[in-house]
């Protein structure tokens, strides 16, 4: 995947999942202090800059533990979002299961950097990397359902995906009280 620069505060907007993201160009009226951020693939180097940014929403339960190996592991799973001059305000991955099946995971964006359209960009990059393998449906499982929803994904039944479930759900300490919600993105 090639770098992709994204806008900040004021730029993301609403763009259309349809649409091969390209380089997004600064409306009229973007604020003065909007930082131009750039959603790359993640590399082995950003191993701990990952744990650092994961670890308070690993904490809250709205993202599962991984290890540091199981980050070096898949580390070619992973998008960064990155400040121009270094710094990785957020992060996510692509989990391929089948020929028709990818999940969103792992999506985490710094608290100073939410509300900004971080997180739109780099599920937006995951979703483009998924049609380009010609994935046709991408999930997450997630206690955040709106923010799903906003980039047109749909409520769907966590049952309907059993990959998902045998990958990580049985290995899930609230498999029996889980409180997250299944949306799917069909491309
Ligand atoms: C969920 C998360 C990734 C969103 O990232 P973000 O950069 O704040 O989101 P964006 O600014 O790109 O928001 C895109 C849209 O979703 C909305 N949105 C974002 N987070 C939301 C939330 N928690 N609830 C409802 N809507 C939300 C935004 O208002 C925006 O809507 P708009 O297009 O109408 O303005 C981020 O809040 C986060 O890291 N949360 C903690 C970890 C987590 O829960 N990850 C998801 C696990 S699957």
């Amino acid at each position: 995947m090639s770098a992709l620069p994204i806008l900040g505060e004021q730029g993301a907007g609403s763009s259309s999942l349809r649409r091969k993201p390209d380089l997004h160009i600064a409306p009229e009226g973007t604020a003065p202090g909007s930082l131009l951020r750039q959603v790359r693939p993640a590399t082995l180097a950003d191993v701990p800059a990952l744990e650092s940014l994961m670890a308070p929403y690993v904490a809250t339960g709205d993202l599962l533990p991984r290890s540091n190996y199981d980050l070096c592991r898949h580390i070619k799973e992973y998008v960064v979002a990155e400040q121009p001059g270094g710094g990785i305000v957020g992060c996510g991955s692509l989990k391929i299961y089948s020929l028709a099946l990818a999940e969103v995971a792992g999506l985490a964006v710094a608290a100073s950097y939410q509300g900004g359209g971080v997180g739109r960009a780099l599920t937006e990059a995951l979703i483009t990397e998924a049609r380009a393998h010609g994935i046709a449906e991408v999930l997450a499982l997630t206690r955040k359902p709106t923010f799903f929803l906003k980039l047109g994904f749909v409520l769907a039944e966590k049952e309907h995906f059993p990959l998902k479930v045998w990958a990580d759900c049985a290995r899930c300490p609230r498999q029996n009280c889980c409180d997250e919600v299944a949306v799917v993105l069909r491309l």
